[in-house]
């Protein structure tokens, strides 16, 4: 068993901060304490650096068919690139085609990441067609397949969208079995409306994008979820959260004593609107949906997260090349929507978060990776450096600073959004499970390191 000994590193969880060493025996944090002598096949000295708890990315697209073309990074890519940044696991989703199970979905999905995913990886449940065949299902994905988490879309009509009922049924069979709905909350009714008018008055340009899904869009099939999840007394996830009155919304509903769990992605916290009037159609590397909003928005955001109303910080990571974003070249509702994120969300966070005093570094380790494992069924074995834990530990310099380019960066895609941003903090030293994954931006590991993570119910511990 390999002896792994990290010395003089200062130890980040999302409760505490401590100078220690840590002694790892192959996959599992050993020992946490000070001045450690055990004898190691391997000594890491990570004075004036950080240790992290792995990232954990909630919410990533590898892989993915969407919009007649298909997301560019794979798992390999995709995670290797997370790795490079600083995140060890991810949640991806696996969807159900229409007409067919959910496990066949599953299936598909478990085909695309085995013996290519680099990184840790476990799967959310998309059900694009729930009905009695699929209502079965449910049990064994929880207490067999290791998924907890399924995903519903309020949007994209007349593809993955479902309606209220089909929520209502998918959260009462889910309650009964211990796992937790997700949502994407946009009504796709309204969204839909809104292109057409915009197609109509021949409005082509990226930016309509932004205005055929304006906040009420998301505040309302934001309310109308949690609605739906307080009537039968569920839990809910809203994933991609990106505006005030969104939030406003979670925030009357907590004033009813509901739970509910919020997600942003590091994309809605640092960019604005104006990103819509880069020139010659490179708006459209900012297609997503949500879109991106408005600066009072990102401020909004950021208090939320203070005040634990949003309790993780995802990617959604689901890029596509310049090549791919141009199939809406003459029309803005054909640009596929997502964008590359998922190397950069540790570091951007570090950076605009930690260094400019906008979160706390305990609040940076709970949004990156506390609060996804606990919410989806990973802790302790994940989100924390705990004894008996997983030994997946960023180390990570705060003074390192390096300036963000689609020429460095390792996600397939060939351009960044956030192209020139200066960053101050950087993933030295990616471990998962207690191997050195990626050293000072060389990948030591391949296709198939990754293991498949199958999870506890929501909420629940998975034992380490
Ligand atoms: O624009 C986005 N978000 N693309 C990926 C699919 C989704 O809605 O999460
Ligand atoms: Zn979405
Ligand atoms: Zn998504």
């Amino acid at each position: 068993m390999k002896k792994l000994l990290i010395k003089n590193g200062t130890v980040v969880t999302a409760s505490d901060i401590q100078n220690a060493d840590v002694y790892i025996e192959g996959e599992k944090v050993h020992t946490i304490g000070k001045n450690l002598q055990m004898a190691a096949d391997q000594t890491i000295d990570a004075k004036g650096c950080y240790l992290f708890p792995g990232g954990i990315d909630a919410h990533t697209h590898m892989d993915l068919p969407f919009m007649g073309t298909s997301s560019s990074d794979d798992f390999e890519s995709g995670t290797l690139a997370g790795l490079h940044g600083g995140t060890t696991t991810i949640i991806d989703f696996a969807f159900q085609s229409h007409g067919k199970s959910l496990a066949e979905g599953l299936n598909v999905w478990h085909e695309k990441a085995a013996g290519k995913a680099v990184g840790d990886y476990a799967f959310h449940v998309a059900v694009t067609d729930f009905n009695e065949n699929s209502r079965k299902e449910i049990q064994a994905l929880v207490e067999e397949k290791g998924v907890s988490s399924f995903k519903t879309f309020m949007a994209y009509k007349g593809a993955i969208m479902v309606d209220d009922r089909q929520i209502l049924g998918l959260m009462n069979e889910v309650k009964k079995f211990g796992g937790i709905v997700t949502t994407h909350a946009e009504n796709g009714d309204l969204v839909d409306m809104l292109i057409q008018e915009n197609r109509a008055k021949g409005n082509t340009a990226p930016k309509y994008h932004a205005l055929s899904r304006p906040p009420i869009v998301e505040a309302e099939a934001t309310g109308r979820v949690m609605d739906l999840a307080f009537e039968g007394g569920h839990p809910l996830y809203i994933v991609h959260m990106t505006c005030e009155d969104a939030i406003n919304r979670v925030r009357q509903a907590m004033m009813r004593n509901q739970r509910v769990h919020v997600e942003t992605c590091i994309q809605y916290l640092l960019l604005d609107d104006s990103v819509y009037l880069e020139e010659n159609f490179g708006g459209a590397k900012y297609v997503m949906s949500p879109p991106i909003r408005k600066k009072k928005d990102q401020a909004a955001l950021w208090s939320a997260i203070n005040q634990n109303l949003v309790e993780v910080v995802a990617t959604d990571h689901c890029p596509f090349c310049m090549d791919q974003k141009k199939a809406g070249i003459n029309d803005f509702s054909k640009i596929p929507n997502g964008g590359p994120v998922i190397e950069h969300r540790m570091e951007l966070l570090f950076s605009e978060g930690v260094v400019k005093n906008r979160i706390s570094i305990n609040k940076f380790v709970e949004v990156t990776s506390t609060a996804p494992a606990k919410i989806f069924g990973m802790f302790p074995k994940k989100g924390t450096i705990a004894v008996g834990g997983d030994a997946d530990i960023v180390i990570f310099d705060p003074n390192a600073e390096h300036k963000i380019s689609a020429t460095t960066h390792h996600m397939k895609c060939d351009f960044s959004m956030f192209e020139g941003w200066e960053v101050k903090g950087k993933c030295r030293t990616t471990i998962l499970r207690g191997v050195v994954a990626v050293d000072q931006g060389k990948a030591l590991v391949g296709k198939g390191f990754g293991k498949y993570i199958s999870r506890s119910k929501f909420g629940q511990p998975l034992n380490t």
